[in-house]
């Protein structure tokens, strides 16, 4: 669709829509901008001289890593017979089809059809996706080459900080992209997680926002029960507040990566410092692959971080799931009625969900 008007947030009705003037646009009907570099994998997972396959959004991708040479992404569909590459053989610097073994090299170039002269296999070509490895993730760059360099690269200072220890986040989850970001984004959640939190309340501190990001600040306060050990290991050492000061979560989607921060009252440098991204697998975008690095500040005693570590996995993986079931159960809602029919009421979500809309794909 073309955008015929400035987009703006519909407040006549209780459903929060971003209005395009000719058309309503769905939220969960909107795709992701494939001209970002998004992580497919975990750098680990692709074995010296073997494949992966993976999807974006639907598209299927193998990952190839020669035994000598840089690993490269390809399409995973063989231009003979359209059967998966991932099942081939890494030879050398190339990929090998599974069937009858036509060779790609790593542009997804047909370098030999073993049965048939080489000037036969000129014309055969399957698409190649520009990879990087950083952070321990393979990136692949999905969209249009050209727009390329336009893109910026995450850029996550935390994760080559010694200061700081890193707990990857890599898991699928049976929902479209944008329920994760407005999970994470919405603090007033705290309910859900009362059994492993106890008593917390959120204050709303504020919000932000640009053409491409929003973000918004928070602080919280016991009401009841006592604070779980997970999240007394995860904020360490509380530095001495002056009077006034107060711990300060900073969320932010800049799409289409979303960080979290905390800030203990007092201190300089984030406790926690998140950054998420959540990478559609199918066609419809009601799955995705969600990667983060959950970076935890080491307290000055260091090692205690590490003797804790198992405390502070078990805590997360409990928030984790709780988010997980919500999230899959409003996809389920989501797919019963087939539109969005929720009826959002904080400005922040609001406000995040038009940024996610304008710089999506409709
Ligand atoms: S299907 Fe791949 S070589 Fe024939
Ligand atoms: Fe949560």
């Amino acid at each position: 669709m073309s955008i015929e008007s400035s987009p703006k947030i519909n407040e006549s009705s209780g459903i929060t829509e971003v209005d395009f003037g000719s058309e309503i646009a769905d939220i969960r009907k909107t795709g992701i901008d494939p001209n970002f570099w998004y992580p497919v994998a975990r750098s680990k997972d692709l074995k010296l001289g073997k494949t992966l396959a993976v999807t974006f959004s639907g598209d299927p991708i193998v990952l190839v890593r020669p035994k000598n040479g840089e690993a490269f992404a390809l399409e995973n569909r063989c231009a003979h017979r359209q059967v998966p590459l991932d099942i081939g053989k890494v030879a050398g610097c190339t990929l090998k089809c599974g069937y009858h073994g036509w060779v790609y090299d790593a542009q997804g170039k047909c370098i030999s059809i073993p049965y048939l002269d080489s000037s036969k296999t000129k014309r055969n070509q399957v698409r190649h996706y520009p990879s990087r490895e950083a952070y321990g993730l393979f990136f692949i760059f999905p969209g249009d080459p050209e727009k390329m360099e336009d893109a910026m690269f995450p850029n996550l200072p935390s994760a080559d900080n010694p200061k700081y220890k890193t707990r990857y986040l890599n898991r699928k989850v049976d929902c479209h992209y944008t329920f994760m970001h407005e999970n994470l984004m919405d603090m007033n959640h705290q309910f859900l997680h009362r059994k492993l939190m106890g008593g917390i309340k959120t204050m709303f501190l504020g919000m932000r926002e640009g053409k491409n990001w929003f973000e918004a600040d928070y602080t919280f306060t016991r009401a009841s029960g006592s604070q779980p050990l997970g999240e007394k290991f995860m904020l360490g050492d509380r530095p001495k507040a002056a009077a006034g000061e107060r711990d300060l979560m900073t969320i932010r989607t800049e799409y289409p990566y979303q960080t979290l921060k905390f800030w203990t009252a007092g201190s300089k440098e984030p406790a926690l410092d998140l950054w998420n991204i959540y990478v559609p697998i199918d066609k419809d975008n009601k799955k995705n692959h969600t990667f983060g690095l959950m970076m935890i500040k080491r307290p000055k005693m260091g090692f205690l971080l590490d003797m804790f570590w198992p405390f502070i996995i078990w805590f997360t993986n409990g928030i984790f799931a709780e988010d997980r079931v919500i999230c899959e159960l409003e996809q389920k809602a989501f797919d019963e009625n087939d539109c969005d029919s929720n009826n959002e009421v904080f400005p922040a979500i609001k406000g995040l969900r038009k940024v996610l809309i304008e710089n999506g794909i409709r």
